[in-house]
């Protein structure tokens, strides 16, 4: 599984997640994200065309090196200053409080201790401050979350980790997070992949 890991994957994920319509959904996401923004699972680097104006740096955290790689042409061009600071959601090295918002598009699934990936999120976020998401999870229909629990263990596998149960809801408000905004709906495509829920949830005191 190494170099389809390490190499193969974050070019697969850089085309698959890098669609018109997908853009789309990225560009809604991150609608008032402002000032320091800390975005986790950075990958290739998708967002970085649709951040705001208002955003003026970025701390990137993110553990792969290809991903990284190909995130430099898009950083290139982007108005906003951005800096790699970390590998790993769970272990976020930044200050409390020191962070105004927050992103993560599509990794939620991935990250492996997610409980505690949120609550770095929430302890570099300023009180008040908002975390904006887009994330594939669990369906809400019975059927589907069978098909979704038989088909997790090969899409783990295939995917880096990438789970398809997790209810993305539950842990954002679990770590300390009030949802002020969230839509949930199917995607176009195969329902046990395309549960997908966006939204802003404000850090709590
Ligand atoms: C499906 S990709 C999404 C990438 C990007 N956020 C996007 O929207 O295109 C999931 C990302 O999570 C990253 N990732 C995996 N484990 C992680 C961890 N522990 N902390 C932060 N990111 C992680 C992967 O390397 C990958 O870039």
């Amino acid at each position: 599984m190494g170099v389809y890991r390490e190499q193969v994957l974050p070019r697969v994920i850089n085309k698959v997640c890098g669609t018109k319509e997908m853009q789309v959904m990225r560009a809604k996401t991150v609608q008032g994200l402002h000032g320091t923004v800390v975005e986790i699972g950075f990958g290739s680097g998708l967002n970085v065309p649709v951040y705001p104006q208002e955003v003026t740096t970025v701390y990137a955290v993110e553990p792969a090196t290809v991903a990284t790689k190909l995130a430099q042409q898009r950083i290139a061009v982007s108005p906003v200053r951005i800096e790699h600071v970390g590998l790993e959601g769970e272990s976020i090295p930044l200050a409390d409080d020191s962070c105004d918002g927050a992103l993560s598009t599509f990794t939620l699934c991935t990250i492996p201790d997610v409980q505690q990936a949120l609550a770095e999120v929430r302890r570099v976020l300023r009180p008040g401050g908002a975390f904006h998401f887009l994330e594939h999870g669990r369906s809400p229909d019975a059927k589907v979350q069978t098909w979704q629990r038989r088909i997790e263990p090969i899409q783990k596998r295939l995917f880096d980790g990438c789970h398809l149960t997790r209810d993305i809801a539950a842990l954002v408000e679990a770590a300390g997070f009030r949802i002020e905004r969230m839509t949930a709906e199917y995607a176009p495509g195969p329902k046990p992949f395309s549960w997908h829920t966006q939204g802003v949830a404000i850090a709590l005191d």
